[in-house]
């Protein structure tokens, strides 16, 4: 099931690719009239992901991480620009066929235990991404045990409903239900806020392990830059809306160029903050250094 290796090569094809996007929400404006206004949420935004590539988004809240993964989701058409998933422009083709191309997208969404509905169990969350499949039963429990290995739980999880599981086995879950079809993109937002700082350092090694295992291109959004050195190679910074840098991860952290990034990095130096908490409190970091950098 699983595809081997995960070098990222020079022949690497891009697989998301957005051109001059904007995209934002229509709001009820004016006491009387209810005037639907556009505010734009994303502005004139240019991004590629190449297989197999991780890339971050990384911004402060309200700047647009989220509103850019559901345009990449095929959930929010943009007001101007092309949006281009494995190859075809996902809002110029019938839904039907949109679905088709955004359904090899995993994703994992920002508040796991909002995002879980609390009357399924594991077992029906889990088979959801494979209802409108081919499978046969039998392959779909395989796959489902499958993904469940990958991510560390036991089969017996299955029986469970999301308000008998800890933050961290829920995030697990939301994880395997984003692999379980296989997927070539995995788009993971805030994979680990709303973690205890221990659970964290868990849950990222995991995700590297993941990316190293299936070969997917994998981005990741965070208010975060520890988060998002351990979990990415390329980066953009978004503020208000726009890209203000986008690089190599490294590049970024060592000379930003944008005040907003000098910022970001200067704070992040200076201070302990995200994984840092982690490495003091935890003692994790070698063992996250070994996982990533392997
Ligand atoms: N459904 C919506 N209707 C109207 N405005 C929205 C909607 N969702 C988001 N917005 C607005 O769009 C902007 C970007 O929101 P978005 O959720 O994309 O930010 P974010 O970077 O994901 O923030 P956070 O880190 O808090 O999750 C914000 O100003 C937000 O208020
Ligand atoms: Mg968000």
């Amino acid at each position: 099931m699983w595809r081997a290796g995960s070098t990222v090569t020079a022949s690497s094809k891009p697989v998301i690719e957005l051109k001059n996007v904007t995209a934002g929400y229509y709001t009820a404006e004016g006491f009387k009239t209810l005037k639907k206004v556009f505010k734009p949420a994303i502005t004139k935004i240019d991004l590629k992901v190449n297989d197999g590539e991780r890339l971050a988004i990384i911004g402060e809240s309200g700047s647009g991480k989220t509103t850019l993964l559901r345009v990449i989701l095929g959930l929010l058409p943009p007001l101007r620009g092309d949006v281009v998933v494995l190859g075809e422009q996902i809002y110029r083709v019938p839904a039907r066929l949109r679905w088709r191309i955004t359904r090899q997208i995993g994703y994992v969404p920002q508040d796991p235990a909002k995002s879980l509905n609390p009357r399924l169990r594991v077992a029906e969350v889990m088979a959801e991404p494979l209802a409108r499949t081919d499978l046969s039963e039998k392959e779909k429990a395989e796959r489902i045990r499958d993904a469940l290995r990958i991510v560390q739980l036991h089969e017996s999880i299955l029986d469970y409903y999301p308000s008998q599981l800890s933050g961290g086995m829920m995030q697990r879950v939301l994880i395997a239900r984003a692999i379980v079809h296989d997927p070539e993109i995995l788009l993971l937002d805030e994979p680990t806020s709303a973690l205890d700082v221990s659970i964290q350092a868990q849950i990222i090694n995991l995700l590297c392990s993941i990316h190293e295992k299936l070969e997917l291109a994998m981005v990741t959004v965070t208010h975060d830059l520890p988060v998002a050195q351990y979990l990415a190679d390329q980066a953009v910074i978004l503020y208000r809306g726009t890209i203000v840098e986008k690089g190599p991860m490294e590049e970024i952290i060592a000379h930003p160029r944008s005040e907003h990034a000098r910022l970001l990095v200067t704070s992040y130096l200076s201070g302990l903050n995200g994984l840092d908490r982690i490495n003091r409190a935890e003692g994790v970091s070698a063992g996250i250094k070994r996982e990533t950098q392997r």
